[in-house]
């Protein structure tokens, strides 16, 4: 691995992305040549899309057009809602309907090798994109599956082998719809009234070009963060709206920045989705934590807003998601201010995480008399409990830690195929899973629970011993991590957390979406998420990972066997 841990420090070295291909001479896949190249005959299609991932290159900015990855969709065969073109980078929106039977023939025109995975989708595992399947340059891999999921909003994205991080920043990602008769009775906004919003930062070069990490490892664990937002793959975007209700599905398709959605006005936000479903009934928020991967779809009622005015969708402040390298108290900023490296941005500062700035702009141009009453329910939703659980004294553990400058599950890291014994899980059973942040979970005499207080000081002088063992940077405490679990959704059972009042804790609790069906939680520092998630439907190797893009690279990924 050393040999090819000096490539990626090489690659990331450089700024433009046309040297990819001289960056990676002769890459050769460790697991040798798994492949599904060819169709199978008695599968019957109700669609079928050819997806190709390729270079483009896109005007992001004036002058120079910006290089880039990009997948390009034709449908072959079913409805033509299938394809809908999204501007920019991003892929084509996959439209599919509940109980399709979907054919994706997928080639890879990069220079690189590339997969695709269906983010929040319930499929085989030979068909959910695992690095293993990773194609190369001219060869093609066929998709086949069943669209068991509700009606909701998805994406996909490649997940190749440590170049997941490099090849979605550099576009390769899309959205996903699922629609179903529950949804279609409610006859939510449609049409021009149902807006997809992908929220992604991102950094350029003197001549437009993306720009990826300069450092090495000390930048990559705190992850990318960019100094330009862009929606929906570009810049400055002001969306038109009418005066009247819309559905906004917005996802956070950025490598490590997480947002916290609120209106500038103060408008709380409705809530009526979450990662992969609609809710049991809409539900007020004052703000919405949106980490890397998550989706919310939002009700926004514009009616009664003057024509010509506009309403900003900001990030708004808050504290506690990065990590402290001086063993200083909680919550505080200076040292999350140290990372970045860019000059100026968008209002010419860098955005730090946690910085306040506006995400996307609404501009109320038009009148109509039109009106949209928002449902008072949505969709049939059970709530998951101990007793459908088959492990409700024994959770499943997943431990957060950053020991040694490595972002890892467990105390381990990725390993293509290989699992541990706590990573068997028997099929068709649901399962109870903890995850939480070690550094906190091993101290001596914390309180569990919300608003428990317990004795912080100690934890950071055993993160700082820790970190000094690891070397060059210092303590390294723990940072929020968005972690994703292929295969079915999930719900939350329970977050606690031992943040004490008056840490920065207390600037995003109120942004969680506890209820509703999930496929990526965010793990504060000092929180223990408890989920419950079904296993049901197929067997074999399935992921769990941080969604932090750079912790997933550097290893923070591991299988379950489902069997
Ligand atoms: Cu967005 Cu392993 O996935
Ligand atoms: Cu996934
Ligand atoms: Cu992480």
């Amino acid at each position: 691995m050393a040999r090819f841990d000096d490539k990626r420090r090489q690659f990331l070295q450089f700024a433009a992305f046309g040297t990819m291909a001289a960056a990676w001479p002769g890459f050769l896949l460790a697991e040798g040549a798994k492949t599904n190249n060819a169709p199978n005959r008695t599968f019957k299609p109700d669609v079928e899309i050819a997806l190709t991932a390729r270079t483009a290159s896109v005007p992001l900015k004036p002058g120079t057009a910006t290089r880039v990855f990009q997948y390009h969709g034709k449908l072959l065969k079913g409805p033509s809602s299938t394809l809908t073109e999204m501007p920019s980078y991003l892929g084509p929106t996959l439209n599919l309907v509940r109980g399709q039977k979907v054919r994706i023939i997928f080639y890879n025109q990069l220079p690189e090798p590339t997969i695709a995975h269906w983010h929040g989708m319930h499929v085989p595992q030979k068909m959910d994109g695992h690095p293993m399947y990773a194609i190369n340059k001219g060869e093609r891999y066929v998709y086949e599956f069943e669209v068991k999921n509700p009606a909701g909003t998805n994406w996909y994205h490649a997940h190749t082998h440590e170049m997941t991080a490099t090849q979605v920043y550099q576009g390769l990602a899309g959205l996903i719809t699922v629609t179903d008769e529950h949804e279609q009775k409610l006859a939510l906004p449609s049409d021009e009234y149902d807006l997809s919003i992908v929220i992604q930062d991102r950094r350029f070069t003197a001549d437009n070009q993306l720009r990826y990490l300069q450092h090495g490892r000390h930048e990559r664990i705190l992850g990318f963060l960019g100094d330009t937002i862009l929606i929906n793959g570009q810049i400055d975007s002001i969306i038109p709206v009418k005066t009247r209700a819309y559905r906004l599905r917005l996802f956070n398709g950025s490598n490590s920045r997480i947002y916290k959605l609120g209106w500038e006005d103060g408008t709380p936000l409705t809530a009526i989705g979450t990662d992969g479903a609609l809710l049991g009934e809409p539900e007020n928020y004052p703000y919405i934590m949106l980490a890397p991967a998550e989706r919310v779809e939002l009700w926004v009622d514009f009616s009664g807003r003057e024509i010509g005015s506009d309403l900003v969708l900001h990030s708004l402040e808050y504290h506690g998601a990065m990590p402290h390298m001086g063993g200083g108290r909680r919550g505080g900023r200076e040292n999350e201010d140290r990372r970045g490296d860019s000059g100026s941005g968008m209002m010419g500062r860098r955005l730090t995480q946690g910085d306040n700035f506006p995400v996307v702009k609404f501009h109320i141009a038009e009148k109509t008399s039109e009106s949209h009453e928002l449902p008072s329910t949505l969709v049939p939703f059970q709530r998951l409990l101990d007793r459908d659980v088959a492990n409700p004294d024994s959770p499943i553990l997943i431990g957060l830690s950053m020991m040694h400058m490595s972002p890892e599950l467990n105390h381990r890291s990725f390993e293509m195929e290989a699992v541990a014994e706590s990573e068997k899980i028997p099929v068709n059973t649901i399962q109870k899973i903890r995850i939480f942040q070690e550094d906190h979970a091993m101290r001596r005499g914390g309180r569990r629970g919300m608003g428990g207080r317990g004795d912080t000081d100690d934890s950071d002088e055993r993160g700082g011993r820790r970190g000094g063992r690891g070397g060059g940077m210092g303590m390294m405490m723990s940072m929020a991590h968005p972690i994703h679990l292929h295969g079915q959704q999930f719900q939350i059972l329970s977050r606690l957390t031992q943040n004490r009042h008056g840490s920065g804790y207390d600037s995003v609790k109120d942004g969680f979406i506890n209820s509703g069906w999930k496929d990526t939680v965010l793990v504060m520092p000092g929180e223990e998420v408890t989920i419950i998630k079904p296993f049901q439907d197929y067997t074999g190797l399935f992921l769990y990972h941080c969604h932090n893009l750079e912790h997933e690279d550097m290893g923070m990924m591991r299988n379950f066997l489902v069997s």
